[in-house]
């Protein structure tokens, strides 16, 4: 029976490689922020699974984090913890890298010290985020890197230690360079689960307009549950190497909030340009958005939300996943928003009677 650590277990992918491990037999040990018992949410129905162990430490932590790996000694390690916010990454880019760049010298360090590189594989989880200002569409694993913020700098140092390490030290360690992946476990800072959430929640009469910044972005989005397979998948190779997940189309923010629109029986139409812009209700006719009214605003662009410096398009190519590993994504960004909005309609619909059985 294998064993694995997951860093990160308690965010949108470690909840579903916990899950896929699980599944497959592993006994899954969680590195867990001591600060983060209210956000375990994501893991709750997994905590009475005997092979399932929590673990309180932090990346930051380099002593802890040596003594786990010295106590466990995993056959394999995901390093998914990272500060994972773009945008926050411009506040706070000294604890970005902090985290994600000397977090990833502090795990590969202690697999090598213990001795236990000839045991454990390693998967670092890179991002498209280090292509950046995109020279040639679709990126793939040829593409070379220029990040645009202090995330993706961040991420691209610790995909560099990671190859190096393979190269100089010969661990078996690979990098994703996965492409953006969505569900209902997304944090609701992102903005796919904005727009949702927002939107589930307007269509209820519960909140107002839901603020956004940069409408023109273009992601290509994939199901998070896809990915964490391919996470799997990428260290039973013969060999280590690095590859690029992706779903190979892309779709602009705008397009996202007219299909979360249409999921809940809205039709929106766009006006005004640039931070004036705002997408109105132009019809209504589901009977879960009872709540909304025709020339109501749903969405209104909020100037304070552009990055200082954005990633205007990332459009991936997998077909080195596909060739080499049979990997293909199963849901398009189409279905996973319609996911999405079931699952926050859901959350809309019970916050809203619970509101309404509150006693006064
Ligand atoms: P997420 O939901 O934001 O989860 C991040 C995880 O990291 C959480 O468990 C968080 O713990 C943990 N964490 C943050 N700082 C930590 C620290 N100092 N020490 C220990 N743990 C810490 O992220 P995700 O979407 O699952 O992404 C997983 C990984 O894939 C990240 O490395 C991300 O950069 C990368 N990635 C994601 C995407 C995507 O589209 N989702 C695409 C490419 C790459 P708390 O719960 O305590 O906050
Ligand atoms: N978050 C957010 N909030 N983004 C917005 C908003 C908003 O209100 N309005 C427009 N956007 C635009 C952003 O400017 C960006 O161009 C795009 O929507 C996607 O933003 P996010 O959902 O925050 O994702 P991201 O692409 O910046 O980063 C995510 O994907 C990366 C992989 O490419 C994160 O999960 C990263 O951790 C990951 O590496």
């Amino acid at each position: 029976m294998k064993s694995a650590l997951i860093t990160g277990i308690t965010g949108q992918d470690g909840s579903y490689l916990a899950e896929d491990l699980l599944q497959r037999g592993y006994t899954v040990h969680g590195l867990v922020r001591p600060s983060s018992t209210r956000s375990r949410w994501r893991i709750d129905h997994l905590c009475s699974e005997e092979r399932l162990h929590l673990h309180e430490g932090d990346l930051t932590d380099g002593s802890r984090v040596t003594r786990l790996l010295a106590e466990l000694a995993p056959d394999e390690v995901y390093n998914l913890a990272a500060q994972t916010h773009v945008a926050k990454s411009f506040e706070s880019p000294e604890l970005t890298a902090e985290v994600n760049a000397l977090g990833v010298v502090r795990l590969l360090s202690a697999i090598r010290t213990l001795g236990l590189g000839a045991r454990t594989r390693f998967y670092q989880a890179s991002t498209s985020e280090l292509f950046g200002a995109v020279p040639e569409s679709p990126q793939s694993e040829q593409t070379p890197f220029h990040p645009r913020s202090p995330y993706g700098a961040s991420k691209l140092h610790a995909h560099w230690v990671t190859v190096n390490s393979r190269e100089a030290h010969g661990l078996f360690a690979c990098c994703g360079i996965l492409f953006n992946h969505e569900s209902p476990r997304r944090g609701e800072e992102f903005v796919t689960r904005k727009i949702t959430r927002g939107l589930a929640r307007a269509s209820q009469g519960l909140q107002g307009a839901v603020p956004l910044g940069n409408l023109d972005a273009r992601r290509d989005w994939g199901h998070a549950r896809d990915y964490v397979r391919m996470q799997w998948q990428m260290l039973q190779q013969e060999v280590p190497e690095d590859f690029v997940i992706a779903t190979g189309t892309q779709h602009s923010v705008r397009e996202f909030v007219s299909w979360a629109g249409e999921d809940l029986g809205i039709s929106l139409s766009f006006e005004g340009k640039g931070s004036e812009e705002v997408a109105r209700v132009s019809s209504v006719t589901g009977e879960s958005a009872a709540h909304v009214v025709p020339g109501q605003v749903l969405v209104r662009v909020e100037p304070q939300l552009f990055r200082p410096t954005e990633v205007g398009s990332l459009c991936g190519d997998a077909s080195k996943a596909k060739r080499r590993l049979g990997w293909r994504p199963t849901v398009s960004a189409r279905q996973l928003c319609t996911e999405m909005v079931a699952a926050d309609l859901d959350l809309a619909l019970k916050e809203r009677f619970s509101q309404a059985s509150d006693p006064v």
